[in-house]
This record gives structure tokens, C-alpha cells and sequence, in this order.
């Protein structure tokens, strides 16, 4: 049985296999399919995108197929910038323009709550997709700190920490974030599921 992730990004999947146990499933990624082109991700919520991702590629590969979408959700924003995380500040992504956005609309707010999210959908052909999700809370700041990472890692301190996630070591981030909790998720769930498989 194979399964394929919808990701081109290496640092991504190298992430999933540190916390995704695949129970003996053979791994591959969209990087393996040149040709399939990426989904467009129009979508207004982030089950939308995961779900729309999976499913083109299980249709373009034949193979069951799992992917992600993430985003940061600003409490006095009313959940923005959400699912336009990448595109905050416009196309093409920017993460500097992103963050600049970001300090703009917070200006004077003191309500700096915001939580990382991320829905994990698995689609199988011709079966229904599941989903699964995880989050990651904390408050945004009011400038940026640290150097790892990527995206809004700079702004936002986890709950229970002082540095951002631009200052924490990656292997403390890839503990608490919010994809490894939906991973996590993701196993806990879907574990019997590919016991099942690995037996058939
Ligand atoms: P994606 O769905 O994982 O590609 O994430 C979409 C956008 O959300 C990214 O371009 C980032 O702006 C933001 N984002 C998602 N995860 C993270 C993270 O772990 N740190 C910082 N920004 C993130």
C-alpha cells in the first residue's frame, strides 16, 4: 500500500516522518509527480484546502493521498489572516510584508491572543476523506525576535514560553506546533486504519 503527501517541500516531509508513524505503508510525495500540477487553494476554511489538496492528488495518482493546511488566526482580527495567511500582504507570499501587515493592524490592540491551525485530511479513492486538526495558542508580539523558521514564527510566543518560534530550537518548535499536534492527532486516529491495510 502506498500513500502519497502533498507536498513539494522536503523540510515538510521530513517533519511528518519525525512525528507520522505510516505503519509499514510505503511513502511518497507529490514531488514524485512533476506533472500533477498544485492545487489552487480557494477554499474559506483550512478543512476546504486540506480536503481539496488530498483529493486531486488521490485522483491524479490512483494512491491514497494526505495533506495540510496551516494559517495563523489573530483573536481581535476576528481569525484573520486565516486562510490568506500566506498572502496577507498580497501575492506573490512575502513573509517580511506578511509580518509588517501584521504589527500594522495590531497597532494600539491589547488584545494579542492569536493560535496557529492546522487540518490534516487523508483521502482515500472512492471512500470519504477524514480530517483531523491541531493548534498551537500564544500572543503575538510587538516586534520581531529570532531567526529560525519561517512565515510568522518571529511574531508569535507558544503559550508556557518567552521566546518566539523564530527563537526556539526547531526541535522544541516541532514538539508543541500545530502540526505536530494535528500529526499527532493524525496518528492517534488513524492508526488502527493502517493496521488494517498493513494486514491486507
Ligand atoms: P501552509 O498551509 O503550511 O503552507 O501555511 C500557510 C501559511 O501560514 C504560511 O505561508 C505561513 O505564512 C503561515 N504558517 C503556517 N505554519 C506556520 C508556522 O509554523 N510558522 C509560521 N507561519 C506559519
Amino acid at each position: 500500500m502506498k500513500i502519497v503527501i502533498a507536498t513539494r517541500n522536503a523540510h515538510k516531509l521530513e517533519e511528518i516522518h519525525a512525528i507520522f508513524n505510516f505503519q509499514g505503508l510505503e511513502v511518497c510525495s507529490a514531488r514524485d509527480f512533476p506533472d500533477v500540477p498544485d492545487t489552487i487553494e480557494d477554499r474559506d476554511t483550512f478543512e476546504g484546502n486540506a480536503i481539496k489538496k488530498a483529493q486531486e492528488l488521490c485522483e491524479a495518482t490512483g494512491l491514497m493521498a494526505m495533506a495540510d493546511d496551516s494559517g495563523l488566526e489573530v483573536e481581535t482580527l476576528d481569525g484573520e489572516p486565516g486562510v490568506y495567511s500566506a498572502r496577507y500582504a498580497g501575492e506573490p507570499c512575502n513573509y517580511a510584508a506578511n509580518n509588517a501587515k501584521l504589527l500594522r493592524e495590531l497597532e494600539g490592540k491589547e488584545n494579542r491572543r492569536a493560535r496557529f491551525r492546522t487540518v490534516i485530511a487523508l483521502a482515500r479513492p472512492g471512500e470519504k476523506p477524514l480530517t483531523v486538526e491541531g493548534k498551537c495558542e500564544g500572543v503575538i508580539i510587538d516586534e520581531l525576535r529570532g531567526s529560525h523558521g519561517f512565515g510568522y514564527d518571529p511574531l508569535f510566543v507558544p503559550d508556557g514560553f518567552e521566546q518566539t518560534f523564530a527563537e526556539l530550537p526547531a526541535e522544541v518548535k516541532n514538539k508543541i506546533s500545530h502540526r505536530a499536534n494535528a500529526l499527532a492527532e493524525a496518528s492517534k486516529h488513524w492508526k488502527h486504519f493502517f493496521q488494517s491495510l498493513d494486514t491486507k
